[in-house]
């Protein structure tokens, strides 16, 4: 395997330029041409296929997004669309792909390989965390920093007003940002999708506690757990506090990888690469207990997240 390409699809992750580097860089060490693949499956579908260099990743390793640029590609779905692509790669004698996304992409990087032969390796980006294979992936910590960032600030004005916070977090369906940043931000309640929770008892609980002299919490939502404005009502007639409602949206996938991102983004990489190297194909790159590990796709992707319910009640037991 001496020619390759990298792209980046689905949600962009801080640590995803990182991660493009140490690729680059440590495939040109190991006597490879490697190439950039632009907007996803999106480029690989049109042939926007340029060599890189050890130039091309200069100064990006701080930089949150992709110089690759990513997207949502439909038609990838469609066998034949896969075949036409997989002559894009052909006419450059181009014999593997690595894969930064998620698991949506790692979905549509198994299909092409199966059906065209060319080798696939995943790297996991994605600030959700959503991937059960793996304990991290890629961006979630960035990701989860920024939202404490976003809550030391608003405790700041909510106390001083005697008012209650409710910050909307990303996580459709995993609720790992929303219970990481509320354990690290201190956050009195904590929504996430995976979890049953009774409104008008958390409401009943803030009356209580304001009776008591607590004037001031934080509740963070998980983008899936809940109407962000039906909680409001409840909570504000119920109690007869003024509650903020704060949605940090696409702010949570931007910004400056973290140390930990830009370590896991140089370990996955050059992982990756190694595997290319020996020539596997349909492999996820993953980390378990701080080891970095590789696993068949097909197995990775049908392992079920689940919320760490360890954490979930230390959380509870600390509000
Ligand atoms: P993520 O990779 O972050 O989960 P998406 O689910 O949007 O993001 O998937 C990214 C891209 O992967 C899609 O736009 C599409 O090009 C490709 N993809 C997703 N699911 C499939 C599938 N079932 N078959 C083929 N390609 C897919
Ligand atoms: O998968 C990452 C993510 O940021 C999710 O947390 C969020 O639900 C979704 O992407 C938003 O997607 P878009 O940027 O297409 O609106």
């Amino acid at each position: 395997m001496k020619k390759f390409a990298i792209l980046t699809s689905g949600g962009d992750a801080p640590g995803m330029n990182a991660c493009i580097r140490a690729c680059v860089r440590s495939a040109i060490n190991n006597g490879c041409e490697i190439y950039g693949i632009d907007r996803g499956y999106a480029g690989l579908v049109k042939g926007d296929i340029f060599q890189m260099d050890t130039k091309s990743v200069c100064d990006i390793i701080q930089r949150g997004g992709t110089i690759l640029k990513t997207a949502r590609c439909l038609e990838f779905k469609d066998p034949a669309v896969r075949k036409a692509a997989a002559e894009n790669l052909r006419k450059h004698d181009i014999e593997g792909l690595i894969v930064i996304g998620g698991d949506g992409s790692f979905t549509g990087a198994k299909y092409f390989s199966d059906e065209t032969g060319i080798n696939v390796v995943g790297i996991p980006g994605t600030i959700d965390n959503d991937l059960a294979y793996t304990d991290y992936t890629l961006g979630f910590d960035t990701a989860v920093n920024t939202v404490l960032w976003a809550i030391n600030n608003l405790r700041d004005t909510m106390t001083s007003h005697d008012r209650i916070s409710l910050v909307k977090v990303m996580g459709r369906s995993c609720g790992d940002i929303a219970l990481y940043s509320g354990i690290c931000g201190g956050a009195e309640y904590i929504l996430v999708p995976e979890i049953p929770y009774d409104i008008q008892k958390i409401a009943n609980d803030i009356k209580i506690n304001r009776e008591r002299g607590k004037t001031s919490s934080v509740i963070v939502l998980a983008e899936g757990a809940g109407n962000e404005n039906e909680i409001k009502t409840i909570i504000q007639l119920l109690t007869g506090a003024d509650l903020k409602i704060t949605i940090l949206g696409h702010i949570q996938r931007g910004g400056s990888p973290s140390m930990q991102d830009r370590m896991l983004a140089a370990r996955f990489g050059v992982r990756a690469v190694e595997i290319m190297l020996e020539g596997k194909t349909n492999r996820v790159i993953g980390i378990k207990q701080n080891e970095i590990i590789d696993q068949d796709i097909t197995e990775a992707m049908a392992l079920k997240k689940e919320i760490n319910k360890q954490l979930y009640d230390m959380a509870k037991e600390l509000c």
